[in-house]
């Protein structure tokens, strides 16, 4: 597949209303995405667990209208917000050249997080992919017909645009973005992962500690761009390519303990980058490494595989087999609600990926 091929070109052009509604999920990185080249094409492979109860719920109402600029609304959580709007005024300049249509109606889009708004969880991702989601059922409501693989792709592929792991979260339960010689791929679109995957990953689960609510410092879009010129650039994408060739071999053989190794060694390594960026920035808090030591004690002490992801924030993803998920969560809760904000947390799990309401 091309961009090329993503290109509408027929459609049905007298439809005048209707209103679509998809429900996609949040995915957490085992190998991280970090650096982009132009048009969202990323640096380096990556691949991500789907998650399961952290999504976007969102409706698209569109309504036919006088083709010239675009025109939307964005409801959030039944109030009408203003600070999304320049992000998907964005993607929608973006995507335009492959949905000739979206000049020709005003869209109400209504959206909102299963997960605690504050929560400083990446919503970009379960955002972009749901509203991507949205605006290919509009393509099919305009007589568009096509196969589910190509559905996905496309779905995805505009995710993409919108903002780069939002193409992880159209399926589930592994997706890989990003060419790479170990797997299946492309740098358009996420993957389902086709490759063996071990009963040992089966319901994994993924703990998430709310250690800081707050806005982040750097975004991820300014923190990708601090990868041009980086000093360990180069050895950082090499590595994620061996990483994800690792990993594809763990996911087959169930070896925890390697498991282990290589997710949190992307993790530190993700947040090495952002140290060692120029200029240079730290989005773990005191509370995270507290965590991190904890884990670690814990997994020594206990015979455990508990393990532990970051994404770009201080928030801790604590990833385990779902045969220790009474003791970890015991751990939890006695032992680690203490470094979370009000001591909040999620559980979650691994998913299937989205789903038209
Ligand atoms: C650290 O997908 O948020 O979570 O493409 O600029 O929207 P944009 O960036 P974004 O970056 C996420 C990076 C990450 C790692 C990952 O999910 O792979």
């Amino acid at each position: 597949m091309t961009e090329q091929d993503f290109i509408l070109n027929t459609y049905n052009n007298n439809i005048e209303k209707g209103s679509v509604k998809w429900s996609s999920p949040s995915n957490i990185a085992l190998v991280k995405y970090w650096g982009k080249k132009e048009h969202q094409i990323p640096e380096n492979p990556s691949i991500s667990f789907t998650l399961s109860d952290c999504k976007t719920i969102t409706e698209v109402i569109y309504t036919k209208k006088e083709s010239k600029d675009f025109s939307f609304d964005v409801y959030f959580e039944g109030e009408k917000n203003e600070a999304f709007k320049p992000k998907i005024q964005t993607f929608f300049e973006r995507i335009e050249m492959y949905m000739p249509f979206l000049r020709n109606y005003h869209f109400r889009i209504e959206t909102s997080n299963t997960f605690p708004h504050s929560s400083g969880i990446a919503s970009s991702a379960s955002g972009m992919s749901a509203l991507a989601l949205c605006l290919m059922s509009v393509e099919e409501d305009l007589g568009v017909d096509y196969a589910d693989d190509y559905f996905n792709q496309k779905a995805s592929f505009l995710a993409r645009l919108g903002s780069g792991s939002a193409c992880r979260s159209v399926e589930g339960e592994l997706v890989v973005w990003g060419k790479n010689e170990s797997t299946e791929s492309s740098d358009l679109y996420g993957v389902k992962f086709e490759g063996e995957v071990h009963k040992n990953f089966k319901n994994y689960q993924d703990t998430i500690l709310l250690v800081d609510k707050g806005e982040k410092q750097v975004s991820s879009t300014v923190g990708h761009k601090l990868m041009f010129g980086h000093p360990f650039a180069k050895e950082r994408f090499a590595q994620a390519h061996e990483n994800l060739a690792k990993l594809k071999t763990i996911l087959a053989s169930g070896d925890l303990n390697e498991f282990v190794k290589v997710v949190e060694s992307e993790a530190l390594t993700l947040h090495a980058m952002m140290m060692t960026s120029m200029p240079y920035f730290i989005l773990m808090k005191p509370n995270t490494l507290e965590i991190i030591n904890k884990i670690w004690k814990f997994r020594e002490q206990n015979n455990s595989n508990v393990c532990f992801t970051l994404d770009a924030g201080a928030n801790v993803h604590v990833l385990y087999p779902e045969n220790e998920k009474e003791t970890v969560l015991n751990f939890i809760k006695k032992e680690l609600t203490q470094y979370c904000q009000n001591g909040h947390y999620i559980c979650d799990e691994i998913g299937l990926g989205a789903n038209r309401i």
